[in-house]
């Protein structure tokens, strides 16, 4: 796919979510406020759907999982020992020229996607030109131009990672001076010093005349779970290993902040963390790398795209880390967060809290700061994979087209919409009547308005995975005609046989047992 076409499904997406109620810009009527938005009605249903099957998964699929709902406003000392307030920065880098300012990081890592663009055309030349008996391992080890590629980027990635590793920012300006790496948008390379920018938000608590104290708005909702550990851990007498899982909103002063819903000021994640006895925390990382990877594919939107990305410079407060990364509109990048955080945390609040944060292990009669493996997803990031994987233009057999967003029927914001096939002759009240039968059962929408077609494409165009029509045999002899979104096929089922069949096919229960 060409840049201008990820450009343009991306905008696509981004009008279509907000033509049918799912995403607005936030404030709009004063222009919007950067990287700030609302869920309308659609993807609200949507966006709880998302949080539905992450909680099941995690708290109601899970004995040693349990889930707590934590303050976004925590003391200010939460920040010093969790390392926030010190290392929570991103290097930015101004140019003199354009005034634009950009993340240094993120320009080598777009000049070294450059290079990885041009490896994967020669890899495409090579397939095309050897076809079946390409061997694209030997080939990108052994074509000359292929590996002085794959050399200079790695050189690249380890100078990134030993200059933000070290903190050493003017490295970071002379690799992108030696790069000659020149600003996106004016073609200039007369660039500033890089310089850290903390990435909290800051307000205060209580008035000014009575000496208010400055507090943030948290950056990530995991800090609420690790200053309650020993609470959680005696009230629900819980012992390693234990999860607590947390959905929550989260800040961050983002300075590139673009494309829509990915990198957002205001977000929400879906944050669990593990603990776990010392020593046993590589083998959990992995089970959790595979747990969070099925849990992702149990949704079919398509196993190609994802990927693992490890970390080559983990956060301060991990050793060992990676992304699973999506096929978003704009290519491969980051949707979740496995990180083993180590004993980092607990340790740093009992440093900082005078309090320890133990477990007494009974059997061994010694005590242990637990280590934590954490898994991290953003739910708005999450609601963009689906939305852009379901997202898809249809020409039909008849020459006309739909879009319609092919969500997994679990997650869909309705179930099923109920039209009555016109708005008289007693069909509207036989709909109702079916309408309040199964409306406690599952998330259902009435429509009457225009013709069925039209109605069709509605319901088609929000993701709805069913359409009940009752048309005027429905009065004689009590069935109505299903309709299945991706395939349009319809059948003629009993009334009273509506609940059951469409439990089988909605269900988040049977995604949850596929785990
Ligand atoms: N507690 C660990 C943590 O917060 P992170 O990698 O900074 O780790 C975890 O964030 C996840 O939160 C990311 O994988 C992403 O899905 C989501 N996320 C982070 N920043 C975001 C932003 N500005 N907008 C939307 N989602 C974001």
């Amino acid at each position: 796919m060409s840049n201008s076409a990820e450009g343009s499904s991306l905008k696509n997406i981004i009008s279509h979510c907000k033509e049918y109620g799912f995403i607005y810009p936030s404030s709009e009527i004063y222009d919007g406020l950067g990287a700030i938005y609302d869920y309308g009605p659609n993807g609200s249903e949507l966006k709880n759907n998302i949080k539905a099957y992450w909680w099941q998964a995690m708290v109601r699929v899970h004995d040693n999982i349990v889930g707590i709902d934590t303050a976004i406003f925590m003391h200010p000392t939460t920040w010093k020992a969790s390392g926030h307030g010190e290392a929570f920065n991103d290097p930015l880098i101004d140019n003199k020229d354009s005034k634009k300012r950009y993340r240094a990081d993120v320009l080598i890592e777009e000049y070294t996607a450059g290079i990885q663009k041009k490896i994967d055309k020669e890899v495409a030349k090579a397939a095309k030109k050897f076809g079946n008996s390409f061997d694209k391992e030997q080939f990108v080890t052994t074509n000359p131009r292929v590996a002085g590629y794959m050399k200079k980027m790695k050189e690249i990635e380890d100078r990134l990672g030993d200059a933000l590793g070290s903190g050493d920012l003017s490295a970071v300006k002379t690799l992108i001076e030696e790069l000659a790496i020149a600003d996106p948008v004016s073609g200039s390379k007369n660039w500033t010093d890089v310089r850290q920018f903390n990435l909290m938000f800051s307000t205060e608590l209580g008035s000014l005349a009575e000496g208010a104290e400055k507090i943030y708005l948290r950056p990530e909702t995991a800090q609420g779970i690790f200053v309650n550990y020993l609470n959680v851990q005696k009230t629900s007498r819980m012992r390693p290993p234990f999860g607590i899982a947390q959905i929550g909103k989260a800040f961050r002063n983002e300075i590139i902040a673009r494309q829509f819903i990915f990198r957002m000021r205001e977000f929400e994640q879906m944050e669990m963390q593990f603990f776990v006895r010392p020593g046993s925390e590589r083998e959990w990382y992995q089970r959790w790398k595979e747990k969070r990877i099925n849990w992702h594919q149990s949704l079919g939107l398509g196993a190609e795209h994802y990927c693992f990305h490890d970390h080559i410079n983990p956060a301060h407060y991990a050793n060992a880390a990676c992304d699973i990364e999506f096929n978003f509109p704009m290519g491969f990048k980051e949707l979740e967060g496995i990180h083993s955080r180590t004993d980092f945390d607990l340790k740093a609040h009992e440093k900082y809290s005078g309090k320890k944060l133990q477990f007494f292990d009974q059997a061994s009669g010694e005590s242990y700061v637990p280590y934590v493996i954490e898994t991290s997803l953003g739910l708005d990031r999450m609601f963009l994979a689906v939305i852009s994987a379901a997202y898809t233009e249809e020409k039909l057999d008849n020459g006309s087209e739909r879009t319609v967003l092919k969500i997994p029927p679990p997650l869909a914001s309705y179930k099923a919409a109920i039209l009555p096939l016109v708005n008289k002759d007693g069909l509207p009240e036989k709909a109702e009547h079916i309408l309040n039968e199964i409306r406690f059962d599952f998330s259902v929408q009435y429509d009457a308005k225009d013709a069925i077609g039209r109605r069709y494409r509605r319901q088609d165009a929000i993701g709805t995975p069913y359409c009940i029509t009752v048309d005027h045999q429905t009065l004689d002899d009590n069935t109505v005609t299903l309709r299945e979104r991706d395939s349009m096929e319809q059948e003629r089922i009993p009334a009273e046989q509506l609940a059951s069949t469409l439990h089988e096919k909605v269900d988040m229960k049977y995604l949850l047992k596929s785990l």
